[in-house]
């Protein structure tokens, strides 16, 4: 069921049961994160295996202080200007936060999303939300309502509708151990902006051999139409007798091959590109096509974290 109580969501949670929560990102799957067999029920609807952590979300800041032992300077910093907003801090947790959550991790993802449905939900909770974006394991988060109805309508008690998300990626990812802010997924929050507040970061360039948990395996987001991440000049030549689908920034192509284009930002505005992707990796995979091409963005912005999104679609093909 798709709808906008926030009363029903409420008790549906309250009962340890799912629930489609919007966010300014992407959909989560949300969870009681105190009660064990609830989050449990995240990973058997996601098909996730346990060792993937998952973040918890509640409303203000002055609330996370009940679940972990410490906030560094730079997290309080970083609180303070981006929060509510696309940014998930990883901090010690306590111990109340069921191992479960955090896959046995010392560290628990803290998110406050800036969304009004959703923060008018996570008010009226005493409990935080454990939640992952609401699709099956591997494939493209989903950024509206429908989506998660799609894929995971028979596995949750209530999708709360609030729209389509608004920036499209997932929250950036920060880690602050030894002192040190590292970033370990590029996301809805710019780099660019995190260093202009707190200094240089370090970015987490993923390794497929040690990947340090598996939403930065090298193969995630992926569709099911071969994805193909490169010039498209090049790869329209390489392509030419298949049956191809288009994913570009600005301009689109003019080849006999391309059976559908899809154009994210006519007007080169990455934020715009962002807030389309995930919706036209999907339009694109559930046409007849034999593969799919893509071209890299600029590197700059939330360019990086739209790269980094392509790259990982396209690293099972
Ligand atoms: O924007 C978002 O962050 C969305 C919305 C729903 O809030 N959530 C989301 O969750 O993207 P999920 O589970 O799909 O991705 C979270 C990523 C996973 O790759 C997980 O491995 C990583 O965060 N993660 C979570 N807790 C972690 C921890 N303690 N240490 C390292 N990585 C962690
Ligand atoms: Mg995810």
């Amino acid at each position: 069921m798709i709808g906008q109580d926030i009363i029903y969501a409420k008790q549906q949670l309250e009962e340890g049961l799912l629930v489609g929560i919007p966010t300014e990102t992407v959909y989560g799957l949300a969870a009681n994160a105190l009660n064990q067999q609830a989050v449990t029920r995240i990973f058997e609807a996601k098909n996730r295996p346990s060792f993937d952590p998952l973040i918890i979300h509640t409303s203000s800041w002055d609330r996370v202080e009940q679940w972990v032992q410490d906030i560094p300077p730079l997290a309080q910093q970083l609180a303070e200007q981006f929060l509510p907003g696309p940014l998930t801090l990883l901090l010690p947790k306590r111990q109340l936060i069921p191992d479960i959550v955090t896959a046995g991790l010392p560290l628990v993802g803290i998110r406050i999303p800036s969304h009004p449905l959703s923060l008018s939900l996570l008010e009226q909770l005493d409990f935080p939300v454990a939640a992952p974006s609401a699709n099956p394991f591997g494939y493209i988060s989903p950024t509206t309502a429908q989506h998660v109805a799609n894929q995971l309508g028979q596995k949750v008690a209530y999708i709360l509708d609030g729209g389509p998300c608004t920036v499209g990626l997932e929250s950036t990812i920060i880690s602050f151990e030894g002192g040190l802010p590292k970033v370990l997924r590029k996301g809805g929050a710019a780099i660019e902006d995190i260093e202009a507040l707190i200094g240089p970061v370090q970015v987490f360039a993923h390794s497929t051999s040690n990947p340090q948990a598996p939403g930065m395996l090298k193969s995630h987001y992926a569709p099911k139409v071969p994805f193909h991440l490169g010039q498209l000049a090049s790869l329209l030549t390489k392509y030419q007798d298949k049956k191809v689908g288009i994913l570009a920034f600005q301009k689109g192509v003019d080849e006999a091959s391309v059976a559908h284009q899809i154009i994210l930002s006519p007007s080169a505005n990455l934020r715009e590109a962002a807030q389309g992707l995930f919706a036209a990796m999907r339009t694109l995979d559930q046409l007849p096509l034999d593969v799919i091409l893509a071209e890299p963005f600029p590197e700059e912005g939330l360019g990086r974290a739209i790269n980094d999104r392509l790259r990982r679609a396209s690293a099972s093909a």
